[in-house]
């Protein structure tokens, strides 16, 4: 095999999978599901592909779902001419409907839009289909839509259905073409992944080419492709993903890439002397530390609303940013740890009708008018996906199995007015919760656990004493990237020993509650 870094040295390019995106939520999934089966993968807007750019590198094409309808063609550009190249396609909900659309099937409305779990019955063997249903010929699929085939097109025949959508996937086996009316790439799809991979390794026969190596090779050409000899600005936190940020940018371009560590102080205990040490003294990283506590202070008194809190620390952190650009001069690019995750909850990347949760201060929080431009090589990443990418950048685990933490830090955990008194009982709270983690081997079996200081205080007895103090509420949860979450199920004894520790050791706090609600219909952060 050659590699890539042989490859880039030879300027040729890589055998891939082309996914052509309609402007679905889901369009990084199937990217993502692909890398994962150790295939390279690139995703084309409709708006950009022609027929001139389907090469020979060209294995396999995928037809993203979309927001679209097949008959607003002044909505959508696809090049007919595109499926007659004689490369397998396998359409996706939209993709679905415009394969059929363009080999002369029909689509309408459905009588039942079809959102969430249907199950779908095999009709007929299908390469596509190897090994994905169960015994009893069914298997559980995430649907999402409006409008679905109604006719399908000549040569084509159905493998299975269900009750609400008769062709739930279709073949012309000649022609290796695939349409499926539900979306393989979601977790909720029962086996999506063999789906998958039943189409790029069987019919579109392409080999194992991609490795996280792979990843953080095309990375960090993609960073000297982007900034050149320009410096760069990294808002560095110390949390997970800026760090893979910072480290990538280090091997990029060196000395041309300065960290700025601010502390808000809103961090968790002792964080800015671990940042400087690990990334000043060990990874030998430009790193500029601001002490800014009394800054951000002095700007978020007597604010409460979580969106406003957000907007301010966003606009803050900018400002000090573009601070130290003007400090360090001709500085052009700003680079930021947003993954996809953050980009699909705070604003609609393919500019389809999701709705907007929180305003993420990397993300939605910035001002229109920022004058550095962004550097997000993360941005079509998943969590899990950068942790791997940060082992491969050499960092330590402790750094990349750390558990997330919110740019806004410890702001979003105190929902209500903003103190130093509050703040110092929270990061008391939150570094015992944490310790307590990791002394009893808990920490790397959750995704992500955390101390809040609620806007509430409650009667108890200590000694004789009456108190009158806040609540302090602890949440740990499980999840694969976020984007769902459930609550860690502790055991009696340790949350009794945690609690009584939180109780006994800080003055301020009189009561500990356990937060049991999964996202959705709650988010991981209070605010
Ligand atoms: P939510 O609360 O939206 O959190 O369920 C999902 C994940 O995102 C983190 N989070 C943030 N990370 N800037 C960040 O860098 C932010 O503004 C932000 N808000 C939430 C959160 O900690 C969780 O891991």
């Amino acid at each position: 095999m050659i590699t890539l870094s042989q490859r880039m040295t030879l300027n040729q390019e890589l055998n891939k999978i082309l996914i052509i995106d309609f402007g679905s939520q889901f369009t990084q999934l199937i990217a993502r599901r692909i890398r994962e089966l150790g295939v390279f993968s690139e995703i084309v807007s409709h708006k950009k592909i022609k027929k001139k750019n389907i090469n020979f590198n060209i294995k396999g094409i995928i037809l993203s779902g979309g927001p679209l309808n097949v008959y607003e063609i002044n909505k959508y550009s696809f090049d007919k001419k595109i499926i007659e190249k004689g490369i397998p396609i396998l359409g996706i909900c939209f993709g679905h409907q415009i394969l059929s659309k363009l080999n002369g099937g029909k689509v309408k409305q459905s009588k039942h839009r079809e959102f969430g779990l249907a199950n779908i019955f095999k009709k007929k063997d299908s390469l596509l289909t190897k090994k994905f249903f169960n015994k009893k010929r069914i298997i559980k699929v995430w649907m999402s839509h409006a409008d679905q085939v109604s006719k399908i097109p000549k040569d084509f025949s159905v493998i299975a259905s269900s009750i609400n959508s008769k062709f739930a996937i279709i073949e012309n086996k000649k022609r290796s073409f695939y349409g499926v009316q539900f979306h393989p790439e979601v977790t909720h799809t029962e086996n999506g992944k063999k789906l998958i991979s039943n189409f790029i390794f069987l019919i579109c026969k392409i080999k194992k080419n991609w490795s996280p190596k792979d990843q953080k090779l095309k990375l960090i050409k993609e960073i000297r492709d982007q900034v050149g000899q320009n410096k760069v600005i990294c808002a560095l936190s110390g949390g997970v993903d800026s760090s893979v940020v910072a480290q990538l940018l280090n091997k990029a371009i060196g000395k041309k890439l300065y960290c700025i560590f601010v502390n808000t102080g809103m961090l968790r205990k002792y964080e800015e002397k671990q940042v400087v040490k690990t990334f000043k003294k060990r990874l030998k990283i430009n790193l500029i530390y601001v002490n800014a506590e009394n800054e951000f202070i002095k700007n978020l008194k007597n604010i409460s609303d979580p969106e406003k809190k957000r907007k301010i620390i966003g606009n803050l952190f900018i400002k000090i940013f573009e601070r130290y650009a003007k400090k360090i001069k001709n500085v052009k690019f700003l680079a930021q740890g947003t993954l996809y995750p953050d980009l699909i909850e705070s604003r609609s990347v393919t500019g389809s009708q999701t709705s907007k949760i929180k305003s993420h201060h990397n993300v939605g929080g910035l001002p229109k008018k920022m004058k550095l431009k962004l550097v997000e090589p993360l941005k079509f990443l998943f969590k899990d996906e950068v942790r791997k990418l940060g082992l491969e950048l050499n960092l330590s685990k402790e750094i990349v199995l750390r558990h997330p933490f919110p740019g806004p830090g410890l702001a979003i955990r105190m929902p209500g007015h903003i103190t130093k008194d509050k703040i110092k009982i929270l990061k008391d709270a939150d570094f015992y919760f944490i310790q307590a983690l990791k002394d009893h081997k808990l920490y790397h079996k959750i995704w992500q656990a955390y101390a809040a200081l609620l806007p509430v205080k409650t009667v108890g007895v200590m000694g004789d004493n009456r108190t009158y103090e806040y609540l302090c509420l602890l949440r740990a949860i499980t999840s694969e990237d976020g984007m769902t979450a459930d609550f860690y199920e502790f055991k009696k004894s340790f949350i009794q020993m945690i609690s009584n520790k939180i109780v006994n050791s800080i003055r301020g706090i009189n009561r500990v509650v356990y937060d049991i609600t999964s996202k959705p219909p709650s988010t991981i952060e209070l605010e």
